[in-house]
C-alpha cells in the first residue's frame, strides 16, 4: 500500500521552493513516513499518515507511506538486508533515500513491537545519520504516552538521527473509526509540523497560527 501524496500549496506559495532567475528547480524533498504495524486498519497508521498530510500541507514534499505489511514476510526472516525481497528492499531503500522520516509505532507492552525494532535493526547506523525524524506512537490509553520518549527517542538517538523536539502519542480514544478526532493530538500535530521550518528550504511557516487550536 505506497500512497504518493503530491500536495502543492497553492494557499502556502511562500513555503513552496520557488525557480527564481530561471534556475532548474530543485527536486522535491522526500518525505517517508512507516507505520510500524502490519495492521489494517490501523491507528498508528492513520496517525503517520494524519501528520504526512498536514506536513505536505505546509511544505512541497514528495511523500511516500509504508507499513509493516507492505514491507512484507521477508522482514521476519532476514538477518542482513540481502535476505530481504525485492520490494521489501526497496522499501529500505526509500528510507535511506528519505531527507525527512516520519516513524510511527504502536505500543507494545510499555515499547515497540519486536518486528518494527527488527526493520529498524536491518539499517545500518550511519544511514540515519542527521536525519530529521517525527517519531509517533499509539496505545491503547495514556499509561504509556511516555513511550515515545523513553523508547522511540533513544532508538534514533543510537543512530545520531535529528528526531524533531515534540513527540507525538495518540491514544485510543483519539481516534474515531481510524481517523484521528482529537483536537489536543491535533495541536501537537500541528506543534511538530512548525518545527520542520527549520530543516524546509523555504524557512520559517507562520500558517501554525492560523491552524492551532
Ligand atoms: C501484544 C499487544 C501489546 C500491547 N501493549 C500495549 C501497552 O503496553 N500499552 C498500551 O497502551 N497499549 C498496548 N497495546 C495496544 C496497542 O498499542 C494499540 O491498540 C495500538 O494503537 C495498535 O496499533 P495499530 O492499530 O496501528 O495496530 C498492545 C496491543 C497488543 C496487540
Amino acid at each position: 500500500m505506497e500512497i504518493e501524496l503530491r500536495h502543492i500549496c497553492a494557499s502556502n506559495e511562500k513555503f513552496q521552493r520557488k525557480d527564481t532567475l530561471n534556475m532548474p528547480s530543485l527536486p522535491k524533498i522526500r518525505l517517508v513516513s512507516i507505520a510500524g504495524s502490519f495492521n489494517r486498519p490501523s491507528k498508528t497508521a492513520a496517525l503517520v499518515q494524519n501528520i504526512a498530510r498536514l506536513v505536505c500541507d505546509s511544505y512541497d514534499f514528495h511523500h511516500s507511506f509504508y507499513d509493516l505489511a507492505d514491507v512484507g514476510a521477508s522482514l521476519g526472516v532476514a538477518s542482513r538486508r540481502q535476505d530481504l525481497d525485492p520490494s521489501a528492499a526497496r522499501i529500505f531503500e526509500a528510507i535511506v533515500a528519505a531527507d525527512l522520516l516520519i516513524v510511527g509505532s504502536p505500543t507494545f507492552k510499555g515499547s515497540y513491537p519486536g518486528l518494527f525494532k527488527h526493520l529498524i535493526d536491518l539499517l545500518d547506523p550511519h544511514e540515519l545519520k542527521s536525519k530529521p525524524v517525527i517519531i509517533a506512537a499509539t496505545g491503547g490509553g495514556e499509561r504509556h504516552a511516555l513511550m515515545v520518549e523513553h523508547q522511540l527517542r533513544p532508538l534514533f538517538g543510537f543512530f545520531m538521527a535529528h528526531t524533531l523536539p515534540t513527540a507525538v502519542y495518540a491514544s485510543d480514544r483519539d481516534f474515531t473509526d481510524y481517523q484521528v478526532s482529537s483536537g489536543q493530538l491535533a495541536s501537537r500535530i500541528n506543534s511538530v509540523v512548525s518545527e520542520l521550518a527549520a530543516f524546509s528550504p523555504g524557512g520559517s511557516r507562520s500558517i501554525c497560527a492560523e491552524t492551532e487550536a
